[in-house]
């Protein structure tokens, strides 16, 4: 397995324990693990559920009950990981990225990496905008945006499904809850692409100045509507944003109000986009699943839990260890980083019986950590259901004879510590 020269430097107490010499094989840094964990997750599940990871030091954490251990317990395994990532006052910033970040604003912890009771603070804010009933009236949007999508490229009898419209469906969702110009999608895309990049754990040096670049960009893009919407509020995310009051006294300063946006931006695209693609391929590679749903449509909820429990575009996801504990038998000590493996959880067999097998009537799909649970589980998660329902009713009632485009390779995942997604799905059809 190769290293990565680019990963994230964290604790010095390395040790493989006693007979998990041959784990030490695998690098979870490595883009090839990264691609494909199953066989690492497999035996990160079985044989060491809890595990000191060799080359690194990290904690890495993967059988369900010791995930849900974890997020349940915030007072042991906190979210205040910007310090490890590249973005915190005591994290080793190479100079010219530094240099980039002082043209914007600070990163600050709100909602994904702050701790209760702030993040409960913040969170309340923005809680409204992703309610039950006000997702549930997207319906009709998500319906037309994604009949639109499909009217592009219908009669072509071909088309990369992630670009056409794994991407821009969920980009132009949020986008609109945001109360942004359509015709700043594409900045948009751009923007959400660099703070994927800065999250992902792999970026070289060049590479965090280019993504610091574009985050600074949209800091200055949005610092500008921000102010507009403190003087000329509308009914959107970004003028409840911007005009809340932090228990009721003071307002949200700007990086505090960027850092809510960056954070809605990145979660609500990216994983989406990847669970859409994600899902079609599973139904591709299964198509006596495929028949089963467009025979029985009333499993598409379904459906989706299993499409998020196979695919877990959040693979993984740190934590930091704030006290001194002991978990699965591993004592883990304070300042210790985690990685919380929500993709080897979700194929823990204890919990999912024939864990690999991607079944559309499997009963406890909902079981899968795929959307966190606890303090964090995902802010957008009604919203994520509801648009990978719609995308796949749509377009498996708009692409007669849906299959793989014939000689297309295998899926490629960019490296990427935290986010898990194909890069492209190029698929064939009958033409309408
Ligand atoms: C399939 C799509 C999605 C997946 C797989 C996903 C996954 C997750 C996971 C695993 C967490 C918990 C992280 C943790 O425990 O530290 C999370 C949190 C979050 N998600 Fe999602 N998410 C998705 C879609 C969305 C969408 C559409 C939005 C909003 C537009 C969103 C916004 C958030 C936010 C703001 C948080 C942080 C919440 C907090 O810390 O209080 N996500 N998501």
């Amino acid at each position: 397995m190769s290293s990565n020269p680019g990963q994230t430097p964290l604790s010095t107490e390395a040790s493989a324990g006693p007979g998990k010499a041959e784990l030490a094989t695998f690098n979870p840094f490595d883009p090839e693990v990264q691609a494909q964990p199953w066989e690492y997750n497999d035996r990160l599940v079985a044989e060491a559920p809890v595990h000191r990871e060799a080359n690194t030091g990290l904690i890495l954490v993967s059988s369900h009950a010791h995930v849900s251990e974890v997020l349940s317990d915030h007072e042991t395994f906190s979210n205040r990981f910007m310090l490890m990532m590249g973005g915190g006052k005591k994290a080793k910033v190479p100079d010219a990225v530094a240099e980039v970040m002082k043209e914007g604003f600070p990163p600050v912890d709100t909602m994904l990496t702050a701790d209760p009771p702030e993040q409960r603070r913040f969170r309340s804010l923005v809680n409204k905008g992703f309610s039950l009933r006000r997702v549930s009236a997207l319906a009709p949007r998500i319906e037309a945006l994604a009949t639109e999508l499909i009217d592009g490229f219908a009669r072509d009898g071909r088309a990369e499904l992630r670009s056409q419209f794994a991407v821009p469906l969920p980009l132009t969702v949020i986008s609109e809850q945001l109360g942004v110009a359509r015709e700043d999608l594409a900045l948009f895309k751009k923007w959400s692409d660099g703070f994927v990049a800065q999250l992902s754990g792999m970026a070289s040096p060049e590479e965090q100045v280019k993504a610091w670049k574009l985050i600074v960009e949209f800091q200055k893009y949005f610092e500008k509507v921000l102010k507009d919407r403190a003087e000329n509020p509308r009914q959107d995310i970004l003028s409840a944003v911007v005009n809340a009051r932090v228990e009721g006294e003071r307002p949200l300063d700007m990086a505090e109000c960027l850092s809510i946006l960056q954070q809605l931006l990145v979660a609500g695209n990216e994983t989406t986009a990847s669970a859409i693609c994600e899902g079609i391929y599973l139904l591709l590679e299964n198509p006596d699943e495929l028949a089963r749903l467009r025979a029985e449509p009333e499993l598409i909820p379904n459906a989706v839990e299993e499409v998020l429990r196979m695919a877990t575009p959040t693979a993984n996801m740190w934590r930091v260890c704030v006290k001194d504990t002991e978990l699965g038998g591993v004592e883990i000590a304070a300042g210790s980083a985690m990685l919380v493996r929500f993709s080897a959880a979700n194929r823990d067999p204890v919990i999912f019986p024939n864990p690999h097998r991607f079944d559309v009537g499997r009963e406890n799909a909902n079981e899968h950590l795929a959307l966190g649970a606890g303090v964090h589980f995902c802010l957008g998660a009604q919203l994520a259901r509801l648009e990978m329902a719609q995308s796949f009713g749509a377009l498996l009632e708009r692409l007669p004879n849906l299959r793989k485009a014939p000689d297309s390779p295998p899926p490629a995942y960019p490296p990427n510590i935290l986010l898990r997604g194909m890069t492209e799905l190029p698929i064939e059809f009958d033409p309408a």
